[in-house]
């Protein structure tokens, strides 16, 4: 018998539901149905901690290959606050323990990001048996080239963009389509060059504001009627790249601008005399049913997770790693970043495509 645990948390993504059937599909066919409990915690780690929680039945699953979201509910709940005891002095670390030998858990499964991966972490080192699954459509979990969710949402933010070719070029403006991602640019890199977009801008690689003005009026004068920028949420100029945290937190506090693609409309229309638009997608990007390759790549990841619990390997990230299904251990995954190399071969192939990214 495995009584196995799951939940979501953070921020939601497409194909979370695929990757827990996946999970709860390779037990059920390989172990039997009576020798299989599932239980679901409600809105991530809070669940865990308030001992909120449902038993599901393997029907549960069904037919949410497609559906997004999530079924089990999610919720932030930032590492830095996970030490610290809750409003009503509960340890929430122990609180989490209590619950998973009360339940008699085998194993926690837990899906998410890189907040996520830490306590993740921090419970596998207080001794649970935890494996975890990398989601979000960011795309900045370290120890694995994908993510679920990435794929879904890149095709998105691109049907954004193409939405955008069209209006840009009948009325001959420049328009700033904003793209989530976080602190770093996978998601913008990805979704500007499948859009076509003229620049891009990514947190990785901090932008001059002249040289976006000069590709601009290149645009201009070989006879381009509009230009598209694909800005990521993360994207700095290279006066901010160089301020301290202390510095750029009290610049976001004073600054009149909601995000830095309005920041850097104001400063572009009045350098370019061009009609300047910002469009930003947002939360559009995390919604939606799974593309059906992340509904692949969700099914597999949770299919090994399954693996991995019925042989009692715990203390892994289910990753991929150069086209293959891996097992990452936790200790190389958590508190790390994958940023976007300025040197990556994708970037001097945009490059070569007349792409700028605002920086020569
Ligand atoms: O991490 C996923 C993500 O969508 C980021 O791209 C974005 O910065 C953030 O979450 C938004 O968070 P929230 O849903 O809390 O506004």
């Amino acid at each position: 018998m495995k009584r196995i645990g799951m939940l979501t948390s953070g921020g939601d993504c497409q194909a979370l539901n695929a990757a827990m059937r996946g999970v709860v599909k390779s037990l059920w066919y390989t172990l039997g149905g009576d020798q299989v409990e599932i239980y679901g915690f409600n809105n991530g780690y809070r669940g865990l901690i308030y001992h909120d929680y449902r038993k599901f039945e393997f029907r549960d699953f069904s037919g949410i290959l497609t559906r997004g979201g999530t079924i089990l509910g999610t919720s932030r709940t930032p590492f830095k606050t996970i030490r610290e005891p809750d409003e009503n002095g509960l340890d929430k670390v122990a609180a989490m323990k209590q619950t998973y030998y009360n339940l008699n858990l085998d194993c926690l499964v837990v899906l998410g990001g890189n907040g996520t991966h830490k306590t993740a972490h921090l419970l596998s080192q207080e001794g649970l048996n935890i494996i975890t699954l990398p989601k979000t459509i960011d795309n900045d979990l370290y120890g694995t080239d994908m993510t679920f969710g990435f794929q879904s949402a890149v095709d998105i933010a691109v049907d954004c963009i193409d939405c955008i070719h069209t209006t840009a070029s009948s009325h001959g403006r420049v328009f700033i389509v904003e793209v989530m991602g976080h602190k770093v640019g996978w998601l913008t890199l990805n979704a500007g060059i499948a859009g076509g977009a003229d620049i891009i801008l990514i947190p990785e690689i901090p932008y001059d504001t002249d040289k976006i003005v000069d590709a601009i009026n290149l645009r201009v004068k070989r006879g381009s009627t509009f230009t598209i920028l694909a800005v990521a949420e993360g994207a700095m100029s290279k006066e901010k790249a160089k301020m301290s945290k202390k510095e750029l937190k009290e610049y976001m506090e004073k600054t009149k601008y909601p995000s830095v693609s309005y920041e850097l409309a104001d400063e572009l229309q009045k350098r370019t005399g061009q009609e300047i638009r910002v469009t930003v997608p947002g939360h559009t990007q995390r919604g939606g049913t799974p593309c059906a390759y992340d509904r692949v790549f969700a099914s597999r990841l949770g299919a090994e997770a399954g693996a991995l619990i019925m042989k009692g390997e715990y203390g892994f990230m289910v990753g991929y790693k150069n086209r293959e299904i891996v097992k990452v251990p936790l200790d190389d995954v958590a508190g790390k970043l994958k940023y976007v190399s300025p040197d990556a071969t994708i970037i001097k192939e945009a490059k070569l495509l007349g792409i700028s990214f605002g920086d020569e």
